[in-house]
């Protein structure tokens, strides 16, 4: 009896982890999906090289904000996984605080925009956007900025004119859309951004490795953080293939977070759909690539991955995580980190004399 007990036991050993694996791959494949290895496309959109180009060019420009002095880069910067880093966001200026910035990375894989999901995709995130005075996001809270319609026109107008007098951009816009007459037009802009975006994807991280099948992409403590993300119930929400951003929730479903996490002013998703329901609910946010986009939350209220861990065992799951139990999710969620896109910087036309009077 005791033998035989022994020789299974051994019989375990021996089979090792390689099929201990095999029930939580299958467990994880039904929640989770490897990022593609080569960007999606837009539907109803080709992504030329030459409109690729010029999305490129434009998500670095300066001279598509109205007093020309931030980009998309500048917020999104691409050497620190698609945020700022915290200087611009999150309160840590007082005179700026705000939501803090989402990353770009993977984020056509969402499935709307905005923490508040107040965006559609990426094209109208970009058309619909503030650009025109893109500070003005991060000082607003509560939802969308209140954008005046008529002023917001006149500052898209504005920045395409600005590109009609820059020769460099009038033959990008021509070899980008070759098809249209006048093609320097904001709605362009919004889609050759769009499709500059999708290619900034982040695949073949040691999750996606190991849900391909490479039993040894992820280490022991992973593996036991990944099981504890299933068992407790943190895949309900962040799951997909951005392990996130396909849903809404409330922040605080089971506790309310202390206020500089949920401060009460910013009722989030409820700015967009007026619901009672969805007072306090944020879009679940990706968490690929997490350890690279602190600070945590729409408040960027803290930079400690594991506190943000803990917070969430409180308020969502009514569970208080232990010691070691948060060290294993934060393991793997470590494994999340995918390859960054290595963007070539684009060289933009030289400068010009703005068509207009600065404005502000
Ligand atoms: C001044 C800083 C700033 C600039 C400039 C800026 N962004 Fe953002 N971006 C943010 C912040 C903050 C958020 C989150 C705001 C919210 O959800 O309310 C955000 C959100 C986004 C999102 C949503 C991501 C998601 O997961 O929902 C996308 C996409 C995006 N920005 C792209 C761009 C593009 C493209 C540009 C240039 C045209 C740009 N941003 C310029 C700060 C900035
Ligand atoms: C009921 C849905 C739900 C559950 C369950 C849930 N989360 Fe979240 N998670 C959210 C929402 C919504 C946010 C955004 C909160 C905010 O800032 O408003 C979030 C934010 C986060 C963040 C911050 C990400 C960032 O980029 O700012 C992390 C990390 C996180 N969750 C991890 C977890 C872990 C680990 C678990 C399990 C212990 C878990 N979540 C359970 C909905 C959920």
């Amino acid at each position: 009896m005791r033998l035989k007990l022994i020789a299974s036991l051994v019989a375990l050993c021996v089979s090792g982890l390689a099929l201990a694996d095999v029930p939580l791959r299958d467990r994880a494949k039904e929640l989770f999906e490897p990022i593609p290895s080569a960007p999606p496309a837009i539907p109803g959109e080709t992504a030329t090289p030459q409109k690729l180009a010029l999305g490129k060019m434009l998500f670095f420009e300066p001279r598509l904000s109205e007093i020309r002095d931030v980009s998309c880069a500048d917020c999104h910067n691409l050497s620190m996984g698609g945020v700022d880093g915290g200087a611009l966001s999150g309160g840590h200026n007082g005179q700026l605080a705000g939501r803090e910035v989402l990353t770009v990375m993977n984020a056509i894989f969402n499935k709307s925009q905005y923490w508040d999901g107040r965006a559609a995709d990426l094209a109208d995130q970009v058309v619909n956007s503030v650009m025109a005075n893109p500070k003005a996001m991060l000082k607003t809270r509560g939802g969308p900025m209140p954008i005046n319609p008529t002023e917001h026109a006149a500052a898209k107008q504005r920045a395409v004119e600005q590109f009609k007098a820059i020769p460099g951009y009038v033959s990008a816009f021509k070899q980008a859309f070759p098809e249209q007459s006048d093609p320097v037009a904001y709605d362009n802009i919004g889609r050759a951004i769009a499709l500059f975006e999708a290619t900034l994807i982040t695949p073949d991280s040691p999750f996606d490795r190991w849900l391909k099948g490479d039993d040894q992409a992820l280490a022991d403590a992973q593996k036991e953080g990944l099981k504890l993300f299933i068992e407790k119930g943190c895949a309900t929400c962040h799951n997909g293939v951005n392990i996130g951003g396909a849903m809404y929730a409330r922040f605080g479903v089971v506790k309310q977070p202390a206020p500089d996490y949920l401060p009460p002013d910013d009722w989030g998703r409820y700015a967009v759909t007026k619901a009672i329901a969805d007072k306090y609910a944020f879009k679940v946010p990706s968490l690929r690539n997490v350890e690279l986009t602190a600070p945590y939350f729409h408040t960027g209220a803290t930079f400690d991955l594991k506190k943000a861990v803990a917070v969430m065992g409180e308020s969502q799951l009514g569970v208080a995580l232990s010691a070691d139990e948060t060290d294993k999710i934060v393991a793997f969620l470590d494994s999340l980190t995918g390859h960054q896109p290595e963007v070539v910087l684009p060289i933009l036309p030289p400068r010009t004399a703005p068509p207009i009077a600065q404005a502000q």
